[in-house]
């Protein structure tokens, strides 16, 4: 039976591999990936740089599968099921092609391949669709550890929770029990939309490589400033990927 391995490779650092990820990357002799156009051409080259290190197996080869669009507008739930049922005939296709009956085949996972990453969802969805394979997950350094690393805080206040959410979601309101709140996958409308009184932020974009930008203070005082940088560094770099942790003030 073919072996598929989930690996994690952390938030944009080389360092962020662990040596779980990097034994996994040596024992694999495909590796796919999926491309998404030009915002992310910065990080399929992380991928490569990654392979072209640990990569080990003589004739190991990086199966590219350009990723099809996710319509705009429209029911988002939907949208998103459509995206995924054509990612995964696409994939179907690839690994039945290119990953051998017995072989070892790979997918490097941008963080942690369970948070807020849909690998795991498409593997188990090509499974159903027929393709036996054994299914491997090794956990990877995800966005929110890089932000507290960043700024050298704990994600919580002790013994409290800590809510992780989508910047969509930030934008309908915080939970009002909840004082810790990590926000991801915003393109800035969600940061726009909160209310700031009362609540601090710390702020990162780019974590762990060589662009990475760090803000934090009182929300009231710093939000422009964060949304006016984050809108610079988009134009600058052709994209942004950021994440930061809201907590109210004592
Ligand atoms: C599709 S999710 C992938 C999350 C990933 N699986 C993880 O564990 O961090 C993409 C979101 O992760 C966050 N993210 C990933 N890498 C980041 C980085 N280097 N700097 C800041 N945010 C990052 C951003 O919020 C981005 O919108």
């Amino acid at each position: 039976m073919r072996t598929i391995t989930l690996v994690g490779i952390g938030a944009g650092h080389p360092g962020h591999l662990t040596l779980q990820a990097i034994e996994a990357i040596a024992a694999a002799e495909v590796f796919f990936v999926l491309e998404k156009g030009r915002a992310a051409d910065q990080l399929v080259a992380v991928r490569e740089a990654i392979l072209s290190r640990h990569a080990a197996r003589p004739g190991w080869r990086l199966v590219r599968i350009a990723d099809p669009r996710r319509a705009s507008g429209g029911d988002y739930r939907e949208a998103v099921a459509d995206w995924h049922a054509a990612r995964t005939r696409l994939l179907v296709e690839a690994i039945a092609r290119d990953l051998p009956e017995g072989g070892r085949g790979a997918f490097l996972v941008w963080g942690d391949p369970a948070l807020y990453d849909s690998a795991i969802r498409i593997l188990d969805a090509v499974a159903a669709a027929g393709l036996a394979f054994h299914l491997e997950v090794i956990p990877g350094i995800s966005a929110p550890q890089a932000l507290a690393a960043a700024h050298r805080i704990p994600l919580n206040r002790i013994g409290e929770p800590v809510h992780v959410t989508t910047g969509r979601r930030i934008g309908e309101g915080l939970p009002p029990e909840i004082d810790s709140t990590v926000v991801m996958l915003d393109d800035g409308s969600g940061l726009a939309a909160v209310d700031p009184a009362g609540l601090d932020i710390w702020w990162g974009a780019y974590l762990g490589t060589p662009d990475e930008v760090l803000m934090a203070g009182p929300l009231a005082e710093i939000r422009d400033a964060i949304l006016t940088l984050r809108a610079e560094r988009r134009a600058a770099v052709g994209w942004i990927m950021d994440t930061y942790l809201l907590r109210r003030r004592d």
